[in-house]
């Protein structure tokens, strides 16, 4: 089997070509962060404009770098949500209208399985069950993963998502957007201890997490003093050790909890380093393992798409041709795969 897929749940569009035997044969991806750094945040008109230029190039090109014509595919897989709906219109339209043309199955995904199943295309993949820590800009959520397709909720973010506190703080340090990695980078100067902001949630039992409070720290550490260089770089430092503590303990307080020994991360901010380091140093202490997709298929891809696309494709699950596009769409509502 073979599937093409195609990503446009926010600000990449993407396209990529998987094979059940030969593997990832291609992965295109078009970033307009560029577009909508002007604007300090994604604006969903100009991502859905974007989307309709950028698509069917990126799929041309996946197709012709795989070498694949249409009568090798065996389906076509999308980003049916959650995300801007706009956007996933896009995508949605063009899978639909390629299956029609092709007369091949078409399968809508959800993003967020996407990112779960994206370590599986490591040469090193995690064994099941695990335990998923998804860290994106628009979610933060421990996940219980018996098998592909079962997926249960062990506890989320009651406020912002740990990229968005990311990228919030950053925006308060006056770090253009998309913030995340930039606070990382000056973070990397910041002098250990020289703040120490707010570990929400860590003190209560349960998996739940909460970063909203993190902005106002920042605010009145920003608004205290000038804000030199280096005093820019302490507060990104201290920002950075707040929410990789928080996720850390929390990802190891969820191993307990389950009893299982492999984390997968996953999500955009599963890039940060930090995070990496702490994971790695209290999964170890902690006698489990970390596994992550490499650094390009943490953030938003078409790769991981496919992935779950073809594993839906060949337990037979088939979308029709009415395009699915969600903007909200809990992970539990997902159906099962046979096993
Ligand atoms: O998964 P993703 O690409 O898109 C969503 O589906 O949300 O995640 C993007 C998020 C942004 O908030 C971005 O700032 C954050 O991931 N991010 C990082 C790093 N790289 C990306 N945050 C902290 N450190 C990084 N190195
Ligand atoms: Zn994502």
């Amino acid at each position: 089997m073979r599937v093409l897929a195609i990503e446009s749940s926010c600000d990449e569009s993407a396209a990529a070509v998987l094979d059940a035997t030969a593997g990832l044969m291609s992965h295109e991806l078009y970033s307009q962060v560029e577009l909508h750094r002007t604007y300090g945040g994604v604006v969903p008109e100009l991502a859905s404009r974007d989307h309709v230029r950028r698509l069917l190039p990126l799929v041309k090109a996946a197709l012709a770098r795989s070498a694949t014509s249409p009568g090798d595919l065996s389906g076509i897989a999308y980003t049916a949500g959650p995300g801007l709906i706009g956007a996933l219109l896009t995508g949605a339209s063009l899978a639909a209208s390629l299956a029609y043309a092709w007369k091949i199955p078409v399968i809508g995904v959800h993003h967020l399985e996407g990112h779960l199943l994206a370590p599986l295309l490591e040469s090193d993949p995690p064994p099941f069950p695990h335990v998923a820590l998804l860290v994106s800009g628009g979610h933060t959520q421990l996940i219980e993963v018996a098998a592909v397709g079962s997926y249960r909720l062990l506890g989320e973010t009651r406020d912002d998502a740990a990229g968005e506190a990311f990228d919030k703080t950053a925006k308060l340090l006056g770090l253009p957007y998309p913030g995340g990695p930039q606070l990382a980078e000056i973070a990397r100067r910041g002098t250990p201890g020289a703040f120490h902001f707010p570990r929400p949630m860590l003190d209560r039992a349960g998996l739940e997490f909460s970063f909203s409070g993190l902005k106002t720290a920042v605010l009145h550490a920003v608004r205290a003093a000038e804000l030199t260089e280096q005093r820019r770089a302490d507060i990104a430092r201290a920002v950075e050790e707040a929410i990789a503590g928080t996720l850390t303990a929390k990802a190891l307080r969820a191993l307990d909890y389950t009893g299982l020994t492999a984390l997968v991360v996953s999500g955009g901010v599963g890039a940060n380093r930090t995070l990496r380091e702490q994971l790695a140093a209290a999964a170890r202490a902690h006698g489990a393992r970390v596994y992550y997709p490499r650094i390009e298929f943490c953030t938003d891809n078409a790769a991981m798409i496919a992935v779950a696309g073809l594993a839906r494709l060949k337990a037979g699950q088939r979308g029709g041709l009415a395009i699915e596009a969600r903007a909200q769409w809990p992970l539990a509502a997902l159906p099962r795969l046979a096993a």
